[in-house]
């Protein structure tokens, strides 16, 4: 146990910081600090997190394992494509008639069944950081359907390939939380929608029955 928190240390220390590569809603960065107390006495087990979002607990706190759920698909397919390495090839700037463009083939590859593929998590990484807020927003058919945004300058990032190492132990999975399957030795972190008018995250939101669903399911 002492070895395990001494190795611990030196790996907080050596490894260069890594940013959470999206805009997310929500997002933790600002609890890692009140978290990492309480992990660092865990930081053996592996790391759960039903509602990954942004990942930014998950860069925060460093473990070695960890198995990461969100329900929505293309955040998780983006992730993907980061264990791997990715480097951005598509042109990125901030342009609206690029967005706009970027947008429609988004939507074009999501029709035809190629939200998997590199391309769809690179064309999602720059709809996300050139798109109005950092909103993930799906129609009713499925589009995604967020205007251009609104910012002067944007810091694009092309090349992903230190986040390979680092996310070499994780694990994606894409679904509602309740299929995340734990294990009785798995240290969970669960950030849920919050209960308010804002459900924005899932086409059908997050409801107060889902919330009670949560509180159940974490109980068991
Ligand atoms: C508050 S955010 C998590 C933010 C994350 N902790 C971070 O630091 O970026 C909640 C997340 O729950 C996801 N979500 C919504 N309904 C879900 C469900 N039924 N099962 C799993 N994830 C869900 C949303 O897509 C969203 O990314």
């Amino acid at each position: 146990m002492k070895a395990n928190a001494s190795a611990a240390r030196t790996q907080t220390i050596t490894q260069p910081k890594l940013k959470p590569p999206l805009k997310w809603a929500g997002g933790k960065r600002w609890l890692v600090p009140h978290l990492r107390p309480l992990w660092e006495r865990h930081r053996h087990r592996r790391l759960v997190e039903p509602f990954c979002g942004g990942l930014a607990v998950t860069l925060g706190l460093r473990p070695e394992r960890a198995l990461l759920n969100d329900v929505n698909p293309h955040l998780i397919n983006f992730f993907r494509w980061l264990k791997q390495g990715l480097v951005i090839e598509i042109p990125m700037a901030n342009d609206r008639e690029l967005y706009y463009r970027h947008r429609q083939e988004f939507n074009r590859l999501v029709r035809e069944g190629q939200s998997h593929t590199r391309r769809a998590a690179e064309l999602f990484y720059y709809l996300n950081r050139t798109g109005y807020n950092g909103l993930c927003r799906f129609n009713k058919k499925g589009a995604f359907n967020v205007p251009f945004g609104k910012y002067g300058r944007i810091n694009y990032r092309r090349d992903f390939t230190a986040y390979k190492e680092v996310l070499a132990g994780w694990e994606f999975m894409s679904g509602d939380f309740a299929a995340v399957p734990l294990d009785p030795e798995d240290f969970v972190y669960a950030d849920p929608p919050y209960d308010v008018e804002f459900t924005q995250y899932a086409a059908q939101g997050f409801t107060w029955e889902d919330q009670v669903r949560l509180a159940e399911w974490l109980a068991r």
